[in-house]
């Protein structure tokens, strides 16, 4: 008893400190769990992910994804889903590199709805992103590992913040390394989390310019001719192909195969070529595929540490602030 009880002091203290979030601690792996405030909740979001992404792989695409546009936009704190008001028209979730392309925001309505129901008012909505997007990695890749959570959800979401904040396709090496290091995380990170391209699907959009009126240089010539079949000029609407042809649903190191074949579908991805650092790193992850998970898994969690952790825990539902 005596025992049980001093054991218990430590908890109750990291819980307290935790409460505490609000002003400037860290997260903690097992929150929910250790401060008993919703010891299920890790499990609710999990069998959610579990239900869709496994009818749906390209949902588990999906969420990876929308944990990174979320993290790099005012840090994790799910100002991605927040829904459009009269008082606020335009939030992250209409600006281009998230409209209409990102896909997974009916898996975390239901995750909310599930814990609200055992557990009202808790679990923040920023949370359920990082869970669904830890699960959707092992569901697809079978990449394993804890991420801390008590993270909170921001009350602020502008689509004016996302074009500055996000790499694009179209960007070099010089341009992806910097928008990585204001977030705080390192040209390696950047190279182990491109990975996660070797999952879900690309619009056509997003890399025609690479095919008309030529092929660029930078990609294999008959990949681009393929390419081209997919994708034809001048087409009524914006079609989509695997990012990865080779294992179009499997999170796992073929992608660093095909950017080193010239067979990414971005310049972002071929501009990892361009440096001996780079470089290297993506060969020693196209030759060794369990260094790429354990890489991939420390920058995901890397990649969830970024921001503050100032806000609420929405109530209800991820879609608006509280009043
Ligand atoms: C240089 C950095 C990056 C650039 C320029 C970039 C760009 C893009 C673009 C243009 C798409 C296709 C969107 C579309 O047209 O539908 C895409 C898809 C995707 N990206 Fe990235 N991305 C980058 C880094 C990342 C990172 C760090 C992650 C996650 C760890 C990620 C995960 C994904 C996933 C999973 C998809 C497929 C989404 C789906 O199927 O719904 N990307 N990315």
């Amino acid at each position: 008893m005596g025992a049980r009880n001093t054991l218990q002091i430590p908890v109750i203290l990291s819980c307290i400190l935790l409460f505490g979030a609000i002003l400037t601690t860290s997260l903690e792996v097992g929150y929910y769990k250790k401060c008993k405030f919703c010891p299920q909740a890790e499990d609710i979001v999990r069998g959610v992910v579990y239900k869709y992404v496994s009818k749906e792989p390209g949902l588990g695409a999906g969420l990876i994804r929308m944990f990174f546009h979320d993290c790099f936009v005012r840090g994790c704190d799910a100002s991605i889903l927040l829904d459009p008001t009269p008082q606020n028209s335009n939030p992250e979730k209409l600006a281009i590199p998230n409209f209409p392309s990102l896909r997974g925001f009916e898996i975390i309505d239901e995750a909310k709805a599930a814990l609200e129901h055992v557990c009202s008012g808790i679990v923040s909505c920023a949370d359920i992103i990082a869970f669904a997007a830890r699960d959707a990695a092992f569901i697809l890749g079978k990449i394993s590992y804890d991420i801390p959570s008590g993270r909170l959800d921001g009350k602020v979401s502008n689509a004016t913040e996302v074009l500055g904040a996000l790499p694009a396709p179209f960007h070099n090496l010089t341009v992806v390394k910097a928008l990585y290091a204001v977030q705080g995380l390192s040209i390696d990170d950047a190279v182990a989390l491109s990975g996660a391209h070797s999952i879900g699907r690309s619009h056509c959009s997003s890399f025609t310019s690479r095919l008309y009126p030529t092929i660029d240089t930078t990609m294999n010539q008959g990949f681009g001719s393929f390419l081209r079949t997919q994708c034809p000029q001048n087409a009524m609407d914006d079609g989509v192909v695997p990012q990865d042809f080779v294992t179009p649903n499997k999170l796992d190191n073929q992608y660093f195969k095909n950017v080193a074949d010239l067979k990414g579908l971005f310049f972002s991805d071929w501009s990892l070529l361009t440096s001996s650092e780079t470089a290297k790193l993506l060969n020693d992850f196209k030759n060794d595929p369990e260094l790429f998970k354990t890489k991939f898994a420390e920058s995901m969690v890397k990649m969830g540490n970024i921001g503050g952790t100032q806000g609420e825990v929405r109530k209800t539902s991820c879609r608006v602030v509280n009043y």
